[in-house]
């Protein structure tokens, strides 16, 4: 995927680099509407968490994760979504994103990527866990680790006065401290009145570039973390990325808005 470094924002009317992107800034009010589809989202990944074991069809937690997020007056938000066919995303061990549900049965010593998204009173939620089911390996223990440890680095550089790309590269640094790579193909992005908007958030790049950030900037910052190559490929069925050399990849996302002082996560249970 290529990605586009259009530099622009709205709202306070503050224009910096080229381009005719905008970056959405949300009012107070926005926030705490956008507040309540992204907790479901987490409270729903809590819940999927603690029903997944050894034995249980991926397609039962995509039937949980539908339903509870009906149950809460909201809707699925990938269903549908160019296409895609369920409301979970569930990614097995070489499995990068976007694994769709189905008859596959977990076993000890997978690990298992949850990506879920909700829509809520015009607004979108998303986030997204990697489980071990069960004991794994020390080397998937680590890749869990390092790859949620990656995401709160990626969240303490978004701030306002800092740049987009020191996200990026906060998290870049720190996988690659650990000799694991940072998937290239897939970017995290801002959210808001649509499940992806503008800018892309790629977890890669160079510190100090990119557009300012400033309060009331929603991204969902989201690191695909392999333990081999970066590269991937994407499977028959249109959707599943599976790393290019079979070694295992994790995923952790959440939602966050920039505030005065730092940022605040929106995907919290
Ligand atoms: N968190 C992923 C994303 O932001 C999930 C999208 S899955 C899709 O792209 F089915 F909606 F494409
Ligand atoms: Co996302």
């Amino acid at each position: 995927m290529v990605f586009i470094w259009t530099t622009v924002k709205t709202n306070p009317g503050e224009i910096e680099g080229v381009g005719d992107n905008m970056i959405n800034i949300r009012t107070k009010q926005e926030i705490e509407i956008m507040r309540q589809s992204n907790r479901l989202v987490a409270q729903v990944l809590k819940r999927l968490r603690e029903v997944i074991k050894p034995g249980i069809p991926t397609r039962e937690l995509d039937q949980i994760a539908e339903r509870s997020i009906k149950e809460a007056g909201a809707i699925p938000a990938f269903k549908g979504y160019r296409g895609y066919p369920a409301s979970l995303c569930v990614s097995i061990n070489a499995e990068v994103v976007h694994g769709i549900p189905g008859s596959r049965r977990l076993r000890e010593g997978d690990i298992v990527s949850l990506d879920l998204g909700a829509y809520l009173n015009g607004y979108y939620g998303d986030a997204a866990i990697t489980v071990p089911v069960g004991e794994v390996s020390q080397e998937a223990k680590k890749l869990l680790e390092v790859t949620q440890q990656a995401l709160s680095k990626g969240i303490e550089q978004a701030r306002s006065g800092n740049r987009l790309l020191d996200i990026s590269h906060a998290i870049q640094s720190w996988v690659e401290s650990f000799g694991f790579s940072v998937v290239r193909d897939f970017v995290g992005h801002g959210i808001g009145r649509n499940l992806h908007e503008d800018p892309q958030v790629p977890n890669f790049g160079p510190p100090h570039q990119g557009p300012r950030l400033l309060p009331g900037m929603v991204l969902a910052i989201e690191p695909m973390i392999n333990v081999g190559t970066w590269e991937v490929k994407v499977l028959k069925d249109g959707w599943t990325a599976v790393t290019a050399d079979g070694s295992l990849s994790a995923h952790f996302e959440h939602t966050i808005v920039v505030t005065d002082g730092g940022s605040d996560i929106l995907t919290l249970p």
